[in-house]
């Protein structure tokens, strides 16, 4: 239950606020006031052990000191100098360079999700042959509310789609396969069409895709499935656009998950794991994308807060601190974990149609009966609830609940989340029995 202050404040600003908050926190009503690690704190004193990483940014959890002493020392010397270089930024390109695979050599830094997919757009644009006027993008996408990403998405997810210029090809949705066919004997023939569509239209500049979908509930491809439609693309002249704005930084247990699929990307957008949740985005590109005379035309890659000195000290402080620590090591030992204790929890609740991940992104879709796979977006809100209730924070959106947790989440903590989510379960199956 949300407790007596939260009511009140949520009261007192509903007033004034605009609707339209995310479903998570429409639902979940929370005042979180403080976060340590992966434990937050909300108004009235409850605590909540925090599998959500706040929202996919805190790979090393909340406040992490050496994040907070780099914002702190930053905060007390220079906030903004338009895009002038500052020593910081010379070292997070060095730092990047290490990180990220050779090709991806070249850096631009901007300040959301949205706007680094725009980047990107933008390049693409600029590089494209004559002729070359559409974008492909995959069913089940999400890129982000500007206009630009909004005409990459094509599915129903609030208002937020807006499919213009782009083309559509299949996504490896196996659960809920647009071709009704079933993995292995399909043959990823949803991989052939698009590779297919790819082949037969001349006027496609890049395919922007995330390796792995995230908004759309953690869909992750089958072997096969990059392969042909990278190949593809390679072949046809089609740049490989991967939006790894949730993914990159680790968070499928290797720097990029365009790594874990064998995609060598042309172009590389960053965002949620990269600084803590300070905003910051980075766009990663081949040289001869970037530095294309048609790209870098003066101001192309500078805004108001893009690679503003706060953004790339909290930048440089976490992947500083994800490579000492080699915690991508660790999503993978932590995402077997979960793995397991989630295949536990599915093999006992029948409402747990599908449960899906890789490192540490999970998802876990909620249907009414595992036959006819019919959504359940009833079940997934009141167990989201429940476990609130519990003291675990996940996230969702419609029928799934995705797990995301911070990487330097101990494993005890792991468990006992995993155990509050089973109890959550528990709860709400109990109460409708
Ligand atoms: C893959 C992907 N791209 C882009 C975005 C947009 O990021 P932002 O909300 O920072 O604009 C998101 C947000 O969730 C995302 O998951």
């Amino acid at each position: 239950m949300t407790g007596p202050l939260q009511r009140e404040l949520l009261t007192r600003e509903a007033r004034r606020l605009a609707p339209g908050a995310s479903e998570e926190s429409a639902l979940g009503r929370r005042v979180f006031v403080e976060g340590k690690g992966a434990v937050l704190t909300d108004l009235d004193g409850n605590q909540y052990i925090d599998l959500a990483a706040g929202t996919l940014t805190q790979s090393l959890g909340h406040s992490h000191p050496e994040v907070v002493a780099a914002l702190t020392e930053q905060a007390g010397r220079l906030w903004n100098v338009h895009d002038f270089a500052t020593p910081d930024r010379a070292a997070l390109c060095d730092l990047l360079a290490d990180l990220l695979p050779e090709q991806l050599d070249t850096y631009a830094f901007f300040s959301t999700g949205a706007e680094v997919v725009e980047a990107a757009l933008r390049a693409v644009q600029a590089v494209a042959e004559p002729g070359r006027n559409r974008i492909g993008a995959l069913r089940y996408g999400f890129h982000g509310k500007t206009q630009g990403a909004r005409m990459l998405v094509h599915w129903d997810i609030g208002n937020q789609s807006l499919a213009g210029n782009s083309v559509l090809g299949y996504s490896p949705y196996c659960y809920r396969c647009p071709l009704d066919l079933a993995y292995p004997s399909c043959g990823v023939r949803c991989a052939t069409l698009v590779r297919r569509h790819i082949a037969e239209k001349s006027n496609v500049s890049a395919l922007v895709f995330e390796p792995v979908l995230g908004a759309a509930g953690v869909i992750v491809p089958p072997p096969g499935y990059w392969e042909q439609i990278a190949d593809s693309c390679r072949e046809h002249g089609v740049l490989l656009v991967a939006d790894e704005v949730l993914t990159g930084g680790g968070r499928t247990g290797t720097f990029l998950a365009s790594e874990r699929f064998g995609i060598q990307p042309d172009l590389v957008t960053l965002s949620k794991g990269m600084a803590s949740g300070f905003p910051f985005a980075a766009l990663a590109g081949r040289s001869d994308v970037l530095r294309h005379p048609h790209a870098s035309r003066a101001g192309s890659t500078a805004s108001t807060y893009a690679g503003n000195p706060l953004a790339i000290a909290a930048a440089k402080a976490t992947l500083e601190v994800v490579r000492r620590d080699t915690l991508i090591q660790r999503v993978d030992v932590l995402g077997a974990l979960l793995d397991e204790r989630l295949a536990e929890l599915q093999a006992t609740y029948e409402v747990l149609g599908d449960v899906r991940g890789i490192g540490l992104l999970h998802g876990l879709e909620f249907v009414r009966d595992r036959t006819t796979r019919e959504p359940a977006p009833e079940v997934a809100h009141a167990v989201y609830q429940a476990a609130l209730d519990l003291g675990l924070r996940t996230s969702v959106g419609g029928h799934i609940i995705r797990l995301a947790p911070p990487f330097t989440i101990d494993r005890a903590l792991l468990e006992e989340g995993i155990a509050l989510l089973g109890r959550a379960l528990e709860r709400v199956m109990g109460e409708q029995r």
